[in-house]
C-alpha cells in the first residue's frame, strides 16, 4: 500500500510541536494588526481538513490504503492549527473554542477523484502561501512556523499526488474530466492574482490571464505526473490552449 512509506516518510520528516517552536522567544512587538489576523485566518483555515477529512472517509470507504493514509493527513494539519493556535495564545489572542464551529469549512460534495485534484492543487497553494509568508514576516518564530507549515503542505501535495496518479491508472477514464478541472483550478487561482497585479498598476479593474505557454507547460507537467508512460507531444506541436479547446480535454 502506498500509506506504508507515506507513513515512513511523513514521519522521518515530523516536526515536535514543543520542541521546536520556541514560544517565549516571539517578540510581540513586531508584529501589525494585519500579520495577527493573517495568522487568525490561517489558523481558522486549517480546520478545513476537518470536513475533507470526513469526505475522504465517505467517498473513499472501500480504499483502505487512502483512508490510512488520511489519519496521517488530518493529524498533521491539526498540528498546523494547533502551532498558530498556540502562537495566538502567546500573543494573548487566544481563539476561544466557542468561535471554533463557527470557523470549520464546508465546502461542496465533490466526486472522489475531483476531491482529490483539488486537493493536490489545494496543498500546492498553501505551500507556495506559507513559504512567501515565511520569507515576509518580520517576526522570527512565526517565520520558523510558516518554514515548517509550508514544508508539511508540500509533502501533502506529493502524497495527494501520489494517490491521484493511482487513481488516474485504476480508471484511466477519468484522465480527461482530472485534466479539465486542473485547468480551471489553475485559471481560477491566476486570475485574481493577475487582475489585482495589472489592475493596480494600471488603474484597470480586470486583466487577461496568463499566456496559454504557460498552462500548456503546466498541464504537461500534469500529464507526466499522472500518466507518466504515456507519449507526450513536445511543446511546439500542440495547438494554442484556448478556453474552447481546454474544454474540450
Ligand atoms: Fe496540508
Amino acid at each position: 500500500m502506498l500509506y506504508d512509506q507515506l507513513f515512513v516518510s511523513m514521519e522521518s520528516a515530523r516536526w515536535d510541536l514543543s520542541r521546536d517552536i520556541d514560544f517565549d522567544a516571539i517578540e510581540p512587538a513586531r508584529l501589525t494588526p494585519r500579520w495577527i489576523d493573517t495568522v487568525r485566518e490561517v489558523c481558522a483555515l486549517q480546520l478545513a481538513s476537518l470536513r475533507a477529512s470526513e469526505m475522504f472517509l465517505g467517498g473513499f470507504r472501500a480504499d483502505i490504503d487512502f483512508c490510512s493514509f488520511v489519519s496521517v493527513w488530518f493529524y498533521e494539519e491539526m498540528e498546523h492549527h494547533l502551532v498558530l493556535r498556540k502562537y495566538l495564545e502567546h500573543l494573548g489572542e487566544a481563539l476561544e473554542e466557542t468561535e471554533m464551529p463557527r470557523l470549520r469549512v464546508s465546502p461542496d460534495e465533490a466526486p472522489a477523484i475531483d476531491a482529490l485534484t483539488l486537493r493536490f492543487f489545494g496543498e500546492q497553494r498553501l505551500a507556495q502561501r506559507y513559504a512567501a509568508l515565511a520569507t515576509t514576516v518580520p517576526e522570527r518564530v512565526l517565520g520558523r512556523i510558516f518554514t515548517i507549515l509550508a514544508a508539511g503542505e508540500a509533502r501533502h501535495a506529493a502524497a495527494y499526488a501520489t494517490y491521484l496518479r493511482r487513481a488516474v491508472e485504476r480508471h484511466p477514464a477519468a484522465l480527461p474530466g482530472t485534466l479539465r478541472l486542473a485547468l480551471w483550478t489553475m485559471r481560477a487561482a491566476d486570475e485574481p492574482t493577475a487582475a489585482a497585479g495589472a489592475g493596480a498598476a494600471a488603474g484597470q479593474s480586470s486583466a487577461p490571464l496568463r499566456e496559454d505557454r504557460h498552462y500548456i507547460r503546466r498541464m504537461q507537467g500534469l500529464y507526466r505526473l499522472l500518466a507518466p508512460d504515456a507519449t507526450i507531444l513536445v511543446e511546439e506541436k500542440l495547438p494554442a490552449l484556448s478556453p474552447a479547446t481546454a474544454g474540450a480535454l
